[in-house]
């Protein structure tokens, strides 16, 4: 893998068209995800908008990417604050994600070693297993078109809900998924419109986001305290986050610290994985060729047996399939970070508070570091060619702050395709499908998809 130059120099380009107050605001708030791409084909690899109030700055270059989250990491900080939560510190308190300093530091600690390679080959079967309970009910979608994304976010909540909390879900699932929608939106909006009201405000909307808060807590604390009253010993999250002690003052995580971390683990952990095997699907029903490819792998790999993680090493091209899905859709589209002080970066200078956006979805389609860099190509990833220059692809992020579920994710995404795909061959039932930015990279209004079984002999089995 190439070093890409550390020391080239920018220049910050204003996006023009900002309106007096509102700035980029309309463009931004309807289609975030286009604006912030076509700003960058036009404007370059470090730009800056408006939304409102707040300056927004876009970095879409490999250097820039290595400024914020690597080698300078410690002067960028995450955009929320306890004592005013915003955004994403709405939900998630100050969980993992959205926690900083001291309260991280031990955070990350405590949950990490929860996700040690030694442990995904337990966890795999387990994923495979909720699979396998969910593929069970296809039969009877028959001809009839599902919600793809919908079927994907069910299954990896399943899974992270079996995995980390020894609990099913499944009997909550359509309110759960209501509830995670709710405010993640709300979270959205909240963070990027200065005209969204407080949520005190007794709006619709702000009910409506203040019950399926209190949906979320609720499951939670009855999650948490049937474990405590349970006793019961499993080796899993919950286990880690209710034995876990202050090294100075012994004392246990409080209930909103439980509370924080349980649901940011629920939330990150299947939101995400669930919207690149959307896109994935979607990806392979658009792709012929690839699909063959991978149907031949796939069945010639397993005979028609469930997968295990020692076979993701026989199936490269599955891998490959999720990585390059990871490249055009990269579930955090966005990495957003705040400068401590004022900070100079490849020639640019911000001040302090200065809002950054690492521009996941352009880096990942940056014509000086991919060939073809919109077409769907897994054989790209193949015969170990990695990524072209070091931070030109960070679906995971990069730095401290990185996805502390990388190996789970990258378990589970490739155990699932194999494991449907043996089964299945998802089928498009509609003609288009549209990204949208809410929090993660969604597509918009689902994916309608035919659920078309593969071999009978094998659903038989
Ligand atoms: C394809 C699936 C996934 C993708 C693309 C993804 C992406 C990311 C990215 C880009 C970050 C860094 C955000 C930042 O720097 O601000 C992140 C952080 C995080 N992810 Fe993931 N993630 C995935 C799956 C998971 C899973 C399965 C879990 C847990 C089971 C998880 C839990 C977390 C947590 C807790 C953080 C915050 C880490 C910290 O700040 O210390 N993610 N993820």
């Amino acid at each position: 893998m190439q070093d890409v130059a550390l020391s080239s120099s920018f220049t910050l380009t204003d996006v023009p068209g900002g309106l007096p107050w509102l700035g980029h605001l309309r463009s931004f708030k309807h289609r975030p995800l286009r604006a912030m791409s076509e700003w960058w084909r036009q404007y370059g690899d470090a730009l800056r908008f408006r939304l409102g109030p707040k300056t927004v700055h876009l970095f879409s270059h490999p250097a820039l990417a290595e400024n914020v989250l690597l080698s300078q990491a410690e002067r960028f900080g995450k955009v929320y604050e306890q004592q005013r939560p915003t955004g994403l510190a709405l939900v998630l308190g100050n969980g993992l994600v959205t926690s900083s300093g001291e309260v991280w530091k031990r955070h990350r600690r405590i949950i990490q070693p929860v996700f040690h390679r030694s442990r995904m080959a337990a966890m795999a079967d387990r994923m495979v297993e909720v699979g396998a309970q969910r593929l069970a009910g296809w039969a009877a979608h028959g001809e009839r078109p599902v919600d793809i994304a919908a079927e994907m976010m069910q299954l990896t909540l399943e899974v992270i809900s079996q995995t980390m909390f020894h609990t099913s879900v499944a009997q909550h699932m359509d309110q759960i998924s209501h509830s995670l929608r709710v405010s993640l939106k709300y979270a959205f909006d909240s963070f990027h419109n200065p005209l969204h009201l407080p949520a005190w405000v007794p709006t619709a909307r702000n009910r409506e986001f203040g019950r399926a808060l209190q949906f979320m807590d609720t499951l939670i604390y009855e999650l948490v305290a049937a474990r405590r009253q349970s006793g019961a010993q499993y080796d899993d999250l919950l286990n880690l986050l209710l034995q876990a002690r202050d090294e100075e003052t012994g004392m246990g995580l409080s209930d909103q610290e439980l509370r924080d971390e349980a649901l940011t683990i629920f939330a990150a952990g299947h939101e995400t994985t669930a919207n690149a095997l959307s896109w994935t699907w979607y990806l392979l029903a658009t792709h012929p060729e690839v699909k063959t490819r991978f149907h031949r792998e796939v069945d010639g790999v397993l005979h028609g047996r469930p997968p295990t993680a020692d076979d993701l090493h026989h199936l490269p091209y599955t891998r490959a399939i999720f990585d390059e899905s990871l490249r055009l859709y990269p579930p955090v589209p966005a990495i957003q970070r705040k400068t401590l002080s004022p900070t100079t970066l490849c020639g640019i200078t911000l001040p302090a508070n200065a809002i950054v956006l690492v521009g996941l979805y352009n880096l990942h389609r940056h014509p000086e570091f991919w060939s073809d860099p919109d077409t769907f190509l897994p054989e790209r990833w193949l015969d170990g060619e990695r990524p072209p220059v070091r931070c030109a692809y960070l679906p995971f992020g990069m730095g401290p702050r990185a996805c502390v579920g990388t190996h789970f994710a990258t378990v589970e995404g490739p155990l699932l395709l194999a494991l449907i795909g043996q089964r299945y061959d998802p089928q498009l039932a509609q003609d288009t499908v549209e990204p949208e930015v809410m929090v993660t990279l969604r597509p918009k209004n689902g994916i309608r998809m035919t659920l078309q079984p593969r071999h009978r002999s094998v659903l038989a089995g």
